[in-house]
């Protein structure tokens, strides 16, 4: 399943997991970070810069939240897609690796996940499994074409060709995006789905990044969580974007709006201002379920969830 990112020969992953791995091939060898082995290909030791959170409680609410996603929306929407416990799903950008644990909790006993930022200092001490996750971004992912059933990228994209992890975007941000969905593409199996997701450009307000400009805005995201902005701010994307990156990657790439309801959770219900509003929220994001599909790619929809897949292998 692992090859090198080097030089595409497959790597021997079955030894010693206390051990490094090195490429027969080229003699490139990939080391251990806290027992994880790390291919470094997007320089993991740089984005150690900014500040990792070590704050227990963040973590424990960070994974608290992403377990009951797993479990309010993943669980139906697996079903949905009709996916079998033996699935090779990829978790891309996957944090903390949460949502690894859980599907393999579930019985997803495939799953794995792959990230290049500083949460991934926290699988050790979160006793993560060191077969299930690696450390490296997305854009040289050390596994062979064609292989996973599934790949879920949560709230990723919107990083993808940021600078640091602020909102500023590199001039080429477009070309980083579009190689970042190559890339997922290519290990992706012909018959594979992706599930993409980020808070929508078009829709106003953003309730996960203060990507507000104005400064009396960002105090109020400060506050209470909720972030105004341009339908224009170019950080998020709608799902207008995301097409046009499928479209670049291949043409045979359908990029369809998934459900909304159930899948922003208790990250909304925390924030005192915005728990009051909470029922009324699941309850809009139920009405625009049942809407036509289109009111979903429109301004309406405050989150952009979409399944990406090749012509004719949808659900
Ligand atoms: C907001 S967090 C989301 C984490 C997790 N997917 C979740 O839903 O809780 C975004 C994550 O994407 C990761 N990320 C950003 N750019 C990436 C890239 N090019 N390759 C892999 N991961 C990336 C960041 O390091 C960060 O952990
Ligand atoms: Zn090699």
């Amino acid at each position: 399943m692992l090859i090198c990112p080097e030089c595409n020969n497959s790597l021997d992953f079955t030894a010693d997991l206390s051990g490094d791995i090195t490429c027969r091939e080229c003699s490139r060898t990939f080391c251990r970070t806290n027992g994880f082995i790390s291919f470094d290909n997007e320089s993991f030791a740089a984005s150690q810069d900014y500040l990792a959170n070590n704050d227990d409680a963040f973590i424990a609410a960070e994974d608290e939240a992403t377990e009951a996603r797993i479990s309010r929306y993943f669980v139906p929407q697996l079903r949905r897609l009709g996916l079998e416990s033996d699935a090779r799903i990829l978790c891309l950008g996957c944090g903390g690796g949460a949502d690894v644990a859980a599907l393999r909790a579930l019985g997803y006993q495939n799953a794995f996940g792959v990230e290049m930022g500083w949460r991934s200092v926290w699988w050790k001490s979160r006793g993560r499994d060191a077969d299930s996750l690696f450390i490296v971004g997305g854009n040289a992912l050390p596994f062979q074409d064609d292989f996973f059933d599934l790949i879920i990228c949560l709230g990723v994209i919107e990083h993808v060709g940021a600078i640091g992890s602020g909102a500023q975007l590199y001039p080429d941000y477009r070309e980083i995006r579009q190689r970042f969905l190559a890339e997922a593409v290519r290990v992706l199996s012909k018959n594979g789905k992706i599930i993409l997701s980020c808070p929508n450009r078009t829709f106003p307000v953003d309730f996960q990044h203060n990507i507000s400009k104005s400064t009396v805005f960002k105090k109020v995201a400060a506050k209470t969580g909720v972030s105004f902005h341009s339908p224009r701010h170019r950080f998020l994307n709608s799902y207008q974007d995301i097409r046009a990156i499928a479209s670049t990657v291949s043409d045979s790439l359908i990029v369809e709006p998934m459900p909304v309801a159930g899948f922003l959770g208790l990250s909304f219900k925390k924030s005192p201002y915005l728990r009051p509003l909470s029922s009324l929220f699941d309850q809009y994001l139920a009405v625009l379920d049942k809407m036509p599909s289109t009111l979903r790619m429109s301004f309406f929809n405050p989150y952009m969830i979409t399944l990406i897949h090749h012509r004719d292998r949808g659900l």
